[in-house]
């Protein structure tokens, strides 16, 4: 396992231990994942914080603005002792999503993003995708340059394919990279990539409520009009529905729901440092609490020689017969 020391919060002495789990708050801003209780997203917020989490992943672009503020919410009075991750570069023109991650871009972000958090500093701040117009390396140069300022005590990135990887961080040793990971998105080349340059923090591990017991995981008949993951093509894709439809019926009877065994085998994958779940509701932070708890009463956290979180060999045995196969393959073969 990476030390992943970095992204400890100020105050060492409050549960260190737990940054490699982060809550992450973009449904919870109250936009595009369908019906949505803001009070108890907020109670999420306050319940993770009351179990130990320190670690919160926020973005300006979610829900305009929405999660953010609700994450200061629950930080009110404590925000010294938390880490807040929050990002720039995406942002909304009227309905359409609009890179600009120019310098000028991202300063604007990281400056309406402060306000919001009503904070004067982030612990991460992140480029939220590569900018087409805007060549990655001047992008990172105004995000060290804000670290330069005190504005920010991180740089981070996220969604770099494997060859920006490559060629944009190998000067660089530890830096934050959110990556799209789980069975159905298999994408082991760029957390390999990252290795030597990265934490590899993972994002939409249960894409998005597929791979989880909610509503939403029966795919697209189950989103309203506006449900932003009509954008998702594994919710349109009936195959991609149906093979996690099966892996629910395999855990029916297993001893924890099927999102405790997702994030157990994501974990136990080579060259993944943080998980990143976004909850949004009680019983859905309760699963994360769950394997959180698995992790630690089992002692699955692998040392830092190791370079998974969690020992794998020992996790697998967890696993009712044939589910680690499943979710291994799980992707093969997706039209
Ligand atoms: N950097 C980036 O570009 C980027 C992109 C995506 C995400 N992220 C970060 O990663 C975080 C997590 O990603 P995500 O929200 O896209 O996807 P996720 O964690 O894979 O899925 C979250 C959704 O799954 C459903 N769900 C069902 N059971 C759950 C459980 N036990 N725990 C959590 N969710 C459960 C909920 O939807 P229903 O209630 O509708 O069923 C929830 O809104 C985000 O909040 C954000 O901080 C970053």
């Amino acid at each position: 396992m990476k030390e992943n020391k970095l992204l400890l919060p100020l105050e060492p002495d409050e549960t260190p231990e737990m940054a490699w789990l982060w809550i992450g708050t973009w449904s919870m801003g109250g936009e595009g994942f369908g019906p949505h209780d803001e009070r108890e997203s907020l109670e999420v917020l306050r319940l993770a914080l009351r179990e130990g989490i320190r670690h919160f992943d926020t973005a300006g672009f979610y829900a305009h603005g929405r999660s953010e503020e609700l994450l200061s919410k629950a930080l009110k009075g404590i925000r010294g002792s938390c880490f807040i991750s929050t990002k720039g570069g995406l942002k909304w023109q009227g309905k359409k999503v609009v890179h600009d991650a120019s310098p000028e871009g991202l300063r604007r972000a990281l400056t309406e993003s402060l306000h919001r958090l009503k904070t004067d500093y982030l612990d991460l701040f992140q480029l939220h995708w590569p900018d087409p117009q805007v060549p990655v390396p001047e992008s990172i140069d105004a995000l060290k340059e804000m670290q330069t300022e005190g504005l920010i005590r991180y740089w981070g990135v996220g969604n770099l394919s494997e060859a920006q990887v490559r060629e944009y961080l190998s000067e660089y040793k530890d830096i934050p990279h959110q990556v799209h990971f789980n069975p159905l998105h298999r994408t082991d080349s760029v957390l390999r990539a990252g290795r030597c340059f990265c934490i590899n923090c993972i994002i939409s591990p249960l894409e998005q409520g597929l791979l989880a017991e909610g509503k939403s995981s029966s795919g697209r008949t189950a989103l309203s009009k506006r449900d932003l993951r009509r954008r998702n093509p594994y919710f349109m894709n009936p195959q991609a529905v149906e093979r996690c439809k099966k892996l629910r019926e395999l855990t029916s009877k297993a001893p924890y729901p099927l999102s405790v065994y997702v994030l157990l085998w994501i974990a136990s994958k080579e060259d993944v440092h943080t998980l990143i779940p976004g909850p949004r509701k009680i019983w859905q932070l309760k699963e994360i609490l769950f394997f959180r708890n698995i992790v630690k009463d089992k002692g699955l956290l692998a040392g830092y020689d190791e370079e998974a979180l969690l020992r794998g060999r020992v996790v697998r045995e967890l696993f009712p017969m044939g589910l680690w196969e499943q979710l291994e393959t799980l992707n093969r073969g997706l039209r």
